[in-house]
């Protein structure tokens, strides 16, 4: 009979993490549907854009891989200059530091004792591992528990930029958690802050993303200079994340950006328009679900096999990666409806099509693996071992 500690444990140990390598390369049109598929020319194509405009900027790259779940990915981006990595959960850091990733931020903050003992636990093996806090309950307990463990933990404040979601609201406030810090938490490192504006990244319009960000920004800068003026150092400023990530570079607030979905790319973000076009075609779409095409119930509609179990519903509709005049709705769990109105090509039974995700950090949570290709052809499949990470 396993404790649940030993069931934590196993959670680890029994991880897949490692790419499982084809004797035989395989046609992406044999991949039993729904499949999720990556177009790696796409993929390093965004991930060397995003690297060398941080890279011409002076910004680091701490790139959030909560929307990939895959150390395999994480390794790519930081082979190619990250410097490191963030996870939005304490077992999505687990799986990055068993693959192999030793510099994190976990963005999210932890204030109970299991979850404060599983990130000493990441301590222990990394003293790269760092996370934010923004109470001071949740600081003086991660201090108590880490001087039991004679460890010493890396914080950033997480600053609310009035999402009022997570974080300390910047300016006073945000000045006496940090002082509280350094007067209280012996076992805490004050590193630095943190703001993701994330009621920022999906404004539509760069012009007016652009005006809002630069207004709740300014809070954070407000409160780095606040702390600076009291004696504080302040050495990292993370924060930013696709939708502003141009923004960021202009400003140069930050010292290092959080980005994360401009590696895959969805629906969603290309619908925000950017800087003089309707769409943000900055990165492309590299992600996409392949799906079949199953039934033809009434004329103008035909019916594939991708319903919410594989993409997610929260934010729109998946759309056809290169079929015009073909709509998608939901159909359930297991399908999706197709309405044809004057399609650009014709759709039979059988065929296999690709669609570009609503969401694609919970798209990505509801499969086991990726099949990644170049010209049509997998190689190789990758386990998306953080999938179901979410404690
Ligand atoms: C704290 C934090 N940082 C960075 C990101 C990544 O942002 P994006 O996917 O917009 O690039 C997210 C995404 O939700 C986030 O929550």
């Amino acid at each position: 009979m396993p404790t649940f500690s030993d069931f934590q444990q196993a959670r680890i140990s029994d991880l897949q993490i490692e790419p499982i390598i084809l004797d035989e390369p395989i046609s992406i049109d044999q991949l039993p549907t729904p499949a999720l598929t990556i177009d790696l020319d796409i993929l390093d194509k965004n991930m060397l854009k995003m690297q060398s405009h941080v890279n011409a900027a002076g910004l680091g790259l701490r790139c959030h891989t909560k929307m990939h779940k895959s150390p395999i990915i994480a390794r790519k981006q930081i082979a190619a200059g990250a410097i490191g990595v963030c996870c939005a959960t304490i077992s999505e850091a687990e799986v990055m530091l068993a693959g192999g990733i030793t510099k994190i931020l976990i963005t999210s903050p932890v204030v109970t004792d299991d979850k404060i003992r599983r990130l000493l636990a990441l301590c222990q093996k990394s003293s790269e591992v760092e996370i934010v806090v923004d109470y001071i309950q949740g600081a003086d307990r991660i201090s108590a528990l880490a001087g039991e463990m004679n460890l010493n933990v890396g914080v950033l404040v997480d600053l609310d930029p009035g999402m009022g979601r997570t974080g300390i609201e910047p300016g006073q406030k945000a000045l006496e958690l940090v002082q509280h810090i350094g007067d209280a938490c012996p076992n805490l490192t004050f590193n630095g802050l943190q703001m993701y504006i994330g009621n920022c990244m999906h404004v539509h319009g760069f012009e007016k993303r652009r005006d809002k960000y630069l207004h709740l920004i300014s809070r954070g800068i407000e409160t780095k200079k606040l702390l600076e003026t009291n004696g504080i150092q302040v050495p990292v400023f993370s924060g930013g994340g696709t939708g502003t990530y141009n923004i960021d570079a202009q400003l140069g607030a930050l010292t290092d950006l959080q980005a994360g979905s401009y590696m895959f790319m969805d629906v969603e973000y290309r619908d925000i328009g950017g800087q003089g076009t309707e769409t943000f075609l900055d990165f492309e779409p590299s992600l996409f679900s392949l799906v079949t095409a199953i039934s033809k119930p009434q004329d103008r509609l035909i019916t594939v096999d991708a319903g919410i179990k594989c993409l997610a519903t929260d934010t729109g509709y998946p759309e056809f990666r290169d079929i015009e005049g073909a709509t998608y709705h939901f159909g359930g769990d297991e399908h999706g409806i197709i309405q044809l109105n004057n399609a650009s090509r014709e759709i039979n039974l059988g065929d296999r099509l690709s669609v570009i995700t609503p969401h694609c950090d919970p798209t990505v949570n509801l499969y086991d693996y990726y099949y990644p290709y170049r010209q049509g052809t997998v190689t190789e499949i990758w386990p998306i071992s953080a999938r179901g990470r979410s404690q």
